[in-house]
């Protein structure tokens, strides 16, 4: 579960996030919304300990994470999945061997990362693209490799801050089908973004930010 109190963040005299309180429960999908500027990313660094906060506290299960030192935020990130809006890959690395990367660092034995990197192919839908290069792919094949690569410690926790913003419409949707699957199989799912399209598509919990603030939280929502 996923535990905001009163969570304030200053730039300067300037609140971008100003008192947010919320929680999350396991095996939610939650689109965090509201326009350019409105404090989004800064909410998605404050919850993967990127960036501290001024006031109140987070916790996402047995994590403060606005309190959690370097080696502990380390632990923390490893159990979450991470995705941004630049894929962010490695271009001299094939979709497969970016995925599999992200095992290799972690020490895991080549059986083990060969089977669990086959399996979250399969599940973004690139079977057939693993030997392809990062140039070789559309945006939102890339955008999947990331997805999948983010998956491969089966976090029971995704964050994705504006994964479609430099995708077009069919990217966008297969990429939202994917979201969902992934939050059906019991992912929870936290999906900063300013797209309408894809808020109102997924119809699931939306959070929205004006100026910093929650100005609203609804279940089986669309944008507005
Ligand atoms: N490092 C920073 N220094 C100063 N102001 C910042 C910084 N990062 C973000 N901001 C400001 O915080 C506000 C919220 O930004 P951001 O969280 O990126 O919003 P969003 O993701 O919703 O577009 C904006 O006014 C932005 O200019
Ligand atoms: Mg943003």
């Amino acid at each position: 579960m996923i535990v905001l109190n009163g969570v304030t963040k200053k730039y300067g005299t300037k609140k971008v996030l100003d008192d947010v309180s919320f929680k999350v429960q396991g095996g939610e999908f939650v689109s965090l919304v509201g326009e350019s500027g409105a404090g989004k990313t800064t909410l998605i660094h404050a919850l993967i300990g990127a960036t501290d906060v001024d006031k109140g506290e987070i916790t996402v299960d047995d994590y403060e994470v606005s309190s959690l030192n370097r080696n502990k935020i380390q632990d923390y990130r490893r159990r979450v999945g991470i995705v941004f809006q630049d894929y962010k890959l490695l271009p001299k690395k094939t979709v497969f061997e970016n995925v599999a990367f992200a095992l290799e660092v972690a020490g895991y034995e080549k059986d083990f990362i060969k089977k669990r990197t086959v399996s979250v192919l399969k599940i973004a839908g690139l079977e057939d693209l693993r030997n392809n290069f990062p140039r070789q792919l559309s945006g939102g094949e890339q955008q999947k490799t990331a997805i999948a690569r983010a998956l491969v410690h089966a976090p029971e926790l995704l964050f994705a801050d504006e994964p479609t913003g430099n995708l077009d419409y069919e990217s966008t949707d297969s990429l939202v089908r994917l979201f969902r699957k992934i939050n059906q199989s019991g992912t929870t799912v936290i999906l900063a973004t300013h797209n309408r399209g894809v808020v109102d598509k997924l119809k699931k919990r939306v959070i929205k930010l004006e100026s910093g603030k929650v100005i609203s939280d609804k279940e089986n929502s669309g944008y507005n």
